[in-house]
């Protein structure tokens, strides 16, 4: 007898996990094929994100802020310290515990839940009354059915052609995650979210960091203020090195390195690094996934095809996370996760691809939510600006940390809030309440006569509220 499940989900990172627990909790027998293995080839859950993502990139951060901080910063602070040192392997230790909690974690979440977890590849084998799926480990193959299947596999580095990575010399965030020392000289291709932040990790330990960037603007996701002001901070006060409108040529390999030919408007040169990191994109999981046994849809790109609400073209099938339109980030595939277990369910579970946050964790943060200026220009939308900066607040000065501003758009008839960016310290943090704002359709006027605590660095926000009808009190 096939063993059968309500649904099964095919891929384990944060779309997966979290669609399996929420199926789990609305009452049906849920099973979770992951492939991942860890570097001892041990299975692990929690996909790209826990494993060699958005968790240890953020522990390396916060180890190298706080080493940059004690070896530089805390001058000012009247402390002094000599000889701060870098202990590189204590550090990733300790990046490491953080990643195997969190995926032990999972696997209690999925004890408690009554999730099966099936280690290995899946793949559609065909399908009848219900889908059938094998599961391949090794030598070892099953086919289970499913009535409905949620296909969260995510995404892979994108690497560039006859450029192979072996995460040794030439490292995918894979590596770069991973380097047991730090590079003298590091070159990294792709100046994107983590170009700029692992970029920043290695460039905080004493690398000379240099990034090689194809498109002629830096950071054009971003509002075009936030990405000028970011450009001053990371290029000229901390020293990253960024070259743009770059084409890379050939990258050969010696004893100690790698030498990347490129040109740019200035004529050829080349790059000579101890390491190089391409992070240049990601490219979604769906080949090996049997796709053409069932006649599911996939795009040009490799995305599978889905509407709003992640159905694909198959009945009672839908796709969650990287492997579908919009970005590729962690909580946007969480609550796809959270919309498709709701809707297998019958409920109404919707995700607002609009009021979807954005983070880089560089120091200081950029964080967005809605529309750029830039973007509003050319949709001819009539808007007003508020942007204040931190360096009048109180809290920002007290913790030293005074870069950026705050930039609230809104539209100018309505009012309505139509984008909040951010870059400061915190920014992260400071973006939920203008997601919150914008998800309630509020105006700048609503959050201007909203109480912010003194003092704080959310008052910047408020500051920015109020400067859209130009009646900032502290400016
Ligand atoms: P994934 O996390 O990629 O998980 C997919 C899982 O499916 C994997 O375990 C894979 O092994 C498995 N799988 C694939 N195919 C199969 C198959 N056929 N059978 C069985 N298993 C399969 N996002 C943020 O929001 N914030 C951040 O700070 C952040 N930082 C990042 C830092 C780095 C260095 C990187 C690389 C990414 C970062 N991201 C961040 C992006 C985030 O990691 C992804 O958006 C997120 O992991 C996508 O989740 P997912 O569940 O769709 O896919
Ligand atoms: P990215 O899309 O952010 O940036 C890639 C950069 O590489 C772009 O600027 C692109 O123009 C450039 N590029 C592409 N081809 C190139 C070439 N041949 N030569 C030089 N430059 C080239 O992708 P990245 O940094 O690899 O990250 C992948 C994704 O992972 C992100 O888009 C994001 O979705 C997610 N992520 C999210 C983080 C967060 O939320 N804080 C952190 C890290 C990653």
């Amino acid at each position: 007898m096939l063993k059968s499940y309500e649904v099964v989900v095919i891929g384990a990172g944060p779309a997966g996990y979290v669609a399996a627990i929420r199926c789990a909790q609305l009452g049906f027998s849920t099973a979770v094929i992951d492939e991942w293995k860890n570097d001892k080839g041990e299975a692990r859950l929690g996909g790209t994100c826990l494993n060699v993502g958005c968790i240890p990139s953020k522990a390396l951060l916060e180890s190298s802020e706080n080493y940059e901080r004690v070896a530089y910063k805390f001058g000012n602070h009247g402390i002094s310290v000599t000889g701060a040192k870098i202990d590189v392997a204590k550090m990733q230790a300790r990046k490491d515990k953080i990643v195997s909690q969190l995926t032990g974690g999972i696997e209690m979440l999925f004890k408690k839940n009554k999730i099966t977890w099936l280690k290995g590849h899946g793949k559609f084998s065909g399908s009848g009354e219900k889908y059938m799926i094998e599961v391949t480990d090794g030598g070892k193959s099953e086919i289970i059915e499913a009535n409905h299947v949620i296909i969260a596999t995510g995404s892979t580095a994108r690497h560039l052609p006859g450029l192979p990575v072996d995460n040794e010399t030439v490292c995918d965030n894979i590596g770069a995650l991973a380097f047991n020392a730090v590079p003298d000289k590091l070159g990294v291709i792709g100046a994107g979210v983590i170009g700029l932040e692992l970029g920043s990790v290695w460039r905080r330990l004493g690398a000379k960091v240099t990034i090689l960037e194809a498109l002629p603007d830096f950071l054009a996701a971003a509002d075009t203020a936030v990405a000028k002001e970011a450009w001053k901070v990371f290029v000229k006060e901390q020293g990253l090195e960024i070259k743009l409108g770059v084409k890379i040529g050939k990258v050969t390999r010696g004893k100690r390195g790698v030498t990347v030919e490129y040109e740019t408007s200035e004529g050829k040169q080349a790059l000579d690094c101890n390491k190089l990191v391409v992070s240049v994109g990601r490219v979604p999981n769906t080949t090996n996934l049997g796709a053409e046994a069932v006649g599911l849809k996939i795009s040009e790109r490799g995305l599978i095809e889905v509407d709003e609400h992640c159905r694909t073209s198959l009945p009672n099938v839908y796709a969650v996370g990287d492997v579908v339109r919009g970005p590729m980030l962690a909580h946007k595939g969480m609550d796809e996760g959270v919309m498709v277990a709701e809707r297998i369910a019958g409920q109404a579970g919707q995700v607002n691809l609009d009021t979807i946050p954005w983070v880089i964790y560089t120091a200081p943060e950029i964080a967005w939510v809605g529309k750029a200026e830039q973007q509003l220009k050319a949709d001819g939308v009539a808007y007003r600006v508020g942007q204040v900066p931190f360096s009048h607040n109180g809290r920002a000065m007290g913790q030293d940390e005074t870069t950026g501003f705050v930039k609230i758009l809104a539209d100018a008839k309505t009012d309505r809030i139509l984008g909040i960016h951010i870059i400061g310290s915190h920014a992260s943090e400071m973006i939920a309440e203008a997601v919150v704002a914008m998800e309630f359709g509020a105006s700048s006027e609503d959050i201007a006569r909203i109480c912010h605590a003194h003092p704080s660095l959310s008052e910047v926000v408020h500051e920015a509220a109020l400067a859209v009808d130009k009646r900032a009190l502290h400016m």
